[in-house]
């Protein structure tokens, strides 16, 4: 696991955005893991921006999302936010597009037949990884989960309150990312220090689940100076 420490969050959104876009100039069906939240938009910012400037194209990638609430209005649902800030605005083809559904064995099957040259991850602020809660197996697949309630409240900002907030979602599970070719987790602000530092310093423990990237050969944070305080 190696741990870049950036200024800003800008910053850390052209730096993460550079090496996924000399990947998929490698190669152009690169398959990408997407994650969903405020960690990953000045990144979207940034691949939008480079793809309007021509330096990019996205016609023949593949994303498979991280997660997706259950039971959701679509204006709240991870495909939404995802449309909004990416897909719609670059040449994506709708059909290269996989969310996780109720149907998750199909959804593990596919991610697995594909494999995930770059996976991009967010990280909770109790270290979960996707809605990979603490407690998690390591080899965990795709599935439905509950939600606790730290990751609920701090997730009720984007819901008219805590009781509307959703409860369940499906998952990527760990065993899954771990799958993927190249990892990139990002991390912005105070707020995320003491989850960055408990992943990079304690030994790997379900308990964290963002622990377990220790054990990926090619897994990388990419973090601003805020998330990284308390390293
Ligand atoms: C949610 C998502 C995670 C994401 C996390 C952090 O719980 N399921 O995939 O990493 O939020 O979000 P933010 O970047 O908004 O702090």
């Amino acid at each position: 696991m190696k741990v870049i420490v950036l200024k800003n969050k800008k910053e850390v959104g052209d730096y993460v955005s550079k090496i996924i876009i000399e990947a998929i100039n490698n190669k152009p069906n690169l398959v990408l893991g997407l994650a969903t939240g405020s960690s990953v938009i000045p990144l979207y910012k940034k691949l939008v921006k480079e793809y309007k400037k021509g330096n990019v194209s996205f016609s023949k990638v593949r994303t498979f999302n991280l997660d997706e609430y259950l039971n959701v209005k679509k204006t709240q649902s991870y495909r939404y936010f995802m449309d909004k800030h990416l897909f719609s605005k670059i040449n994506i083809s709708k059909k290269n597009i996989n969310f996780p559904t109720s149907n998750f064995k199909d959804y593990e099957s596919k991610v697995k037949k594909f494999k995930i040259d770059i996976q991009i991850l967010g990280i909770g602020r109790n270290d979960h990884i996707g809605f990979n809660e603490p407690g998690s197996k390591f080899n965990s697949k795709t599935r439905k989960v509950k939600l606790s309630k730290t990751t609920m409240k701090a997730n009720s900002r984007f819901f008219q309150s805590l009781n509307n907030t959703p409860e369940f979602a499906i998952t990527m599970g760990l065993g899954t990312i771990m799958n993927a070719k190249k990892i990139i987790l990002i991390a912005l602000g105070s707020k995320k220090a003491k989850a960055v530092a408990k992943a990079v310093n304690s030994k790997m423990n379900e308990k964290i689940p963002a622990s377990i990237l220790k054990k990926h050969k090619n897994s990388l944070f990419v973090i601003d100076k805020k998330a990284a305080k308390k390293l």
